[in-house]
């Protein structure tokens, strides 16, 4: 999604604006730029729309101009309206240069606002949807001020926005708005504010962080930030807790944030765990359920969980639906998006309503949340990010612990999702007597020894790069798993989309007999994972069908299962699991590491894939 960075102080600013946007790489984007203003009022520009090189042409653009001044907004730009042009690279500006803005979110109306706009004789020269509002604002300042113009205009936008504006005629001011893309301010000491998309820009400068909510002002002067509301009204605001472990986000030599956050999932998930399990009752204990006696109250009389969850969340999310169902509680998984607009009955008064996201701010899975409380079902969140907007939207919640996560293409976060909806099965297993304590324990003694089984798989990341390797060059892959596997499939299959841009499909290895098998030939490799479980034989004989077809094969398996040895040369083996529920801890991982080590073969940043966000804040 977009980053939006703004600098208001007593010091140069230009590469404290540069320093915000490298922290806000994560988030994805194929520009960007900034404008910096003096007291004067003077503007200088610097652009740069080169894909995943842009932040870095910019800053050797800025590097070579002097932009003096110590109020100044920058922007990366993810395109919803337009391509990646310095054109439709923002800041965009008014008419006559004199108002300056940078925008995360969507004009929904902007065609209507457009032919508004150019009848009154407005010159629009990019086709963004973002630089309509900085004529919006022109056009509502004839006599007034700043802030009173903005209000007048805002309004007039349908859609999403932060928005962070600067003018020739107030060049001591930068006013802030929001409508439900993120917006935090950061207050550096007497007189000196930063503002951006995420707190990790912030951090750096200041842990006093305030967060517009939706329909906000902010207006920030060296002699203070004003918090209003869009009619006018005064507000008062209280800092807010963000994550504050800053150390996570360097690669610490890994080269890529990605193969970082790999390896990192075996402390992750000891931390997920930690003080969670009571190993002699065969309990768990999950503060953010026990909020209070009303939550509790509602979780009791819970007979039916709606998961609603966007990408890897959404697969980590129909995982949980198995294992809910498997306590005897019926839950089923939807794509948040498509949860919106459907007719799912359910009864809201026994339902809970569970968001699984790693951001907390995605638009799609917040909709869905919102929608679902609306109807006054139990809103419940799986959530990374610490005060992210999920988190103050739900009843209830548990958080993934699993740290930042910078890397666009989520793995840490998938399996810490996991580990919180095992432990959930277990929670309300144990409640309603449907885990007897000795299950109740087997599934606590897995979940302490997964860190060390993760490692086991972690330490074949030579075999498994060979194997990318040698399939480097192929154009598309069938992704095979059934029962707990299938979600696993589905998750492989993506990762390997996100980050080396090769065609795959995850497919419930039942249903390939089903049309996909017409596919396969010795050009359409196949992946299937297939761990020794209740149901291996049935998938062993989907394999069988694939290797009749002469597809390639490679196999995720268990290290008790020689079957696929004399089939194919890409047998990856994960330890075994006494509870296949759990298998995908460890199956995921090896199918993470193919895909990062695809990308790498294929010459491919696995941290800054094209086309794509960490945080998708637009519907
Ligand atoms: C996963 O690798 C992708 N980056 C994407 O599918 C992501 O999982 C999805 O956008 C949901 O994000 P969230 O977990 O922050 O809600």
């Amino acid at each position: 999604m977009c980053g939006i960075v703004g600098f208001l102080g007593k010091r140069q600013v230009k590469e404290h604006l540069l320093q915000g946007l490298r922290k806000l790489e994560y988030r994805g984007y194929e520009s960007a730029g900034l404008v910096v203003m003096t007291a004067n009022g003077d503007f200088s520009v610097a652009k740069a729309a080169t894909g995943v090189e842009s932040l870095r042409d910019l800053c050797l653009k800025v590097d070579a101009l002097e932009m003096p001044g110590m109020i100044g907004i920058a922007h990366t730009r993810w395109p919803t309206h337009g391509g990646a042009t310095e054109n439709n690279c923002h800041p965009h500006s008014s008419c006559d240069g004199s108002i300056w803005l940078v925008h995360n979110g969507v004009v929904e109306n902007f065609q209507e606002l457009r032919k508004m706009l150019v009848d009154k004789g407005h010159k629009i020269i990019s086709e963004t949807d973002t630089e309509l509002v900085a004529h919006l604002i022109e056009e509502e300042m004839k006599g007034v001020n700043l802030e009173t113009a903005v209000r007048a205009a805002l309004p007039k936008i349908v859609g999403s926005f932060a928005l962070a504006i600067i003018c020739r005629a107030e060049p001591d001011k930068i006013i802030i708005a929001r409508r439900t893309s993120p917006l935090l301010i950061g207050h550096i000491g007497a007189n000196e504010f930063i503002i951006a998309s995420d707190s990790v820009a912030i951090l750096p400068y200041t842990k006093e962080i305030y967060e517009l909510h939706d329909d906000e002002l902010g207006i920030i002067t060296s002699a203070g930030c004003e918090y209003k509301t869009f009619n006018g009204d005064e507000l008062f605001k209280k800092m807010i807790d963000v994550d504050t472990e800053l150390g996570e986000v360097d690669k610490l030599g890994f080269p890529h944030m990605m193969l970082k956050e790999i390896f990192e999932q075996p402390d992750v998930i000891a931390t997920v765990c930690r003080g969670r399990l009571l190993a002699d009752a065969g309990k768990v204990k999950l503060g953010g359920l026990e909020k209070n006696q009303d939550v509790a109250a509602r979780l009791r009389e819970i007979d039916r969980v709606i998961v609603v969850a966007c990408g890897t969340a959404y697969y980590a999310g129909l995982l949980g639906s198995y294992l809910f169902n498997r306590i005897g509680i019926q839950a089923e998984a939807h794509l948040a998006s498509e949860f919106l607009y459907s007719q799912v009955v359910y009864d809201p008064r026994r339902t809970m309503v569970l968001a699984v996201s790693q951001s907390g701010e995605t638009a799609d899975t917040i909709r869905a949340l919102e929608e679902a409380k609306m109807r006054g079902a139990l809103a419940v969140g799986i959530v990374n990010r610490v005060g992210s907007r999920m988190t103050r939207m739900d009843d209830c919640g548990i958080y993934t612990r699993a740290g930042f996560e910078i890397g666009v293409a989520s793995t840490k976060a998938f399996t810490s999702q996991l580990s919180v909806l095992a432990m959930m099965m277990l929670y309300f297993g144990r409640e309603r007597g449907k885990m007897a304590l000795g299950e109740g324990q087997l599934l606590i003694a897995e979940l302490l020894k997964m860190p060390d089984k993760m490692k086991k798989v972690l330490a074949k990341v030579a075999e498994i790069e060979k194997i990318a390797q040698r399939f480097s060059q192929a154009k598309n892959f069938l992704y095979l798993g059934r029962g707990y596997s299938y979600p696993v499939a589905l998750e492989g299959a993506l990762k390997l989309k996100e980050v080396s841009y090769v065609h795959a499909e995850g497919y419930a290895s039942g249903e390939m007999k089903h049309g996909p098998i017409a596919m396969l030939d010795e050009n359409f490799p196949v992946v299937a994972i297939a761990p020794r479980d209740s149901i291996f034989d049935k998938t062993k004989s989907n394999i069988m069908e694939v290797a009749a077809r002469r597809a390639p094969l490679v196999v995720v398996t268990t290290e008790d299962c020689d079957d696929f040895d004399q089939m194919t040369e890409f047998v990856i083996k994960v330890p075994t699991v006494e509870m296949g529920c759990l298998s995908p801890l460890l199956t995921v991982v090896a199918l993470q590491l193919f895909a990062y080590y695809m990308a790498v073969a294929r010459g491919l940043n696995p941290d800054k894939p094209r086309n794509l966000a960490k945080s998708v804040t637009v519907e």
